[in-house]
């Protein structure tokens, strides 16, 4: 969970209690404000050097216990810095997605590391192995991560899909197990709105290999986020989560802050690029700059930007991710 929500605590914390953790590469160089800017933060301004150094640290957390992933965006300037910079690191697995990562194998060469790409729907799972198959020498994606339209963040789904009865998680995972059928036998990974144990089951009855949570994941101690995150989360009610259009080019979920509401009525404040950390963002064009809003949320600044998902108001308690993945795997709650 970018930006700087998962970083090396909760990640190895996920991965030492026997899940494969996930590190959010992107936005690890950066702080919204160019004057408070530190030498190192102007020398690698899209934290791929950072990005190494947190991998490094989650695995030392990790040990040798469950797998260190790396989450990089396809969207993203530097996107082929930072999968090198993970891979360098010793990521176990890249998982990709907000477009579709044609040309994560080329990028990662004979590296020992798995290649999870996230989807939306069995065509973009079709798309990427055909792709695959056809350019870099016959391989398959590892796993895949099929991502309904409850997830926290980033949907991969047009505004009036968000809804639709088929796109619904328990409607898209059969047909995107079906699809991966048809290449060969790698692993399905549900997420979007699982919540508890019996969510989990669900998913694995329906043909999932695995599950992937992230908002239950903010509300744990070891979690990167600030405090004000993690207690802002605490307090929300349905009407506190809504939907915004991003610079991203993408729908997300997100918490209706003050800022949001200001969006909401079109009011939008003036900004100035710092990053192009955005392959496809054209800066005059966009109303403003998501990656500011998201390091200052990530900061626990309440004009942040905080994403989370359709659950975020069953949050009510702060858990020890050793606990939450206990619960998960076996019991209640
Ligand atoms: C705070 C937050 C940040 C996220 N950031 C990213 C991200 O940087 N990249 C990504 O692929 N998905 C991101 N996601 C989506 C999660 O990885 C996950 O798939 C999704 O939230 C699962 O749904 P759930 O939140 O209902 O468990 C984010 C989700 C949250 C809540």
């Amino acid at each position: 969970m970018g930006v700087g929500i998962s970083r090396h605590r909760l990640t190895g914390a996920v991965a030492a209690a026997g899940g494969m953790g996930t590190l959010a590469a992107q936005g690890l160089g950066g702080t919204s404000t160019l004057a408070s800017r530190t030498a190192r933060e102007r020398d690698d301004p899209h934290g791929v050097d950072v990005l190494r150094t947190e991998v490094r640290a989650a695995r030392d957390l990790a040990g040798d216990r469950g797998l260190v992933a790396v989450n990089v965006m396809v969207a993203i300037t530097h996107y082929g810095d930072l999968v090198r910079s993970a891979v360098e690191g010793g990521a176990q697995a890249i998982v990709s997605g907000a477009g579709l990562p044609l040309d994560l194998p080329g990028l990662v060469g004979d590296a020992d590391v798995a290649l999870v790409p996230i989807v939306s729907s069995p065509r973009a799972l079709f798309l990427i192995c055909r792709h695959w198959q056809h350019f870099h020498g016959g391989r398959l994606p590892d796993a895949v991560v099929v991502e309904g339209p409850l997830a926290g963040g980033h949907l991969g789904f047009k505004r009036e899909e968000i809804d639709a009865p088929e796109s619904r998680l328990e409607a898209l995972l059969p047909r995107v197990v079906e699809e991966a059928r048809r290449w060969g036998d790698f692993p399905v990974i549900a997420a979007g709105g699982i919540w508890d144990h019996g969510d989990a089951r669900r998913m694995l009855d329906l043909g999932a290999g695995a599950v992937q949570l992230g908002t239950r994941f903010v509300v744990t101690e070891e979690c990167d986020a600030d405090p004000y995150y993690k207690s802002l989360y605490l307090g929300l009610r349905e009407q506190d989560i809504t939907l915004v259009r991003t610079p991203v080019g993408l729908w997300a979920r997100v918490v209706r802050t003050p800022l949001i509401e200001r969006f909401e009525r079109g009011e939008y404040p003036g900004f100035k690029c710092h990053y192009q950390c955005l392959a496809t963002c054209v800066a005059h064009q966009v109303r403003y700059c998501i990656a500011d809003h998201l390091l200052d949320a990530a900061r626990g600044d309440p004009e942040g930007f905080f994403f989370v998902g359709a659950n975020g108001h069953r949050c009510r308690e702060i858990l020890p991710v050793a606990e939450l993945m206990r619960r998960l795997a076996s019991g209640p709650g």
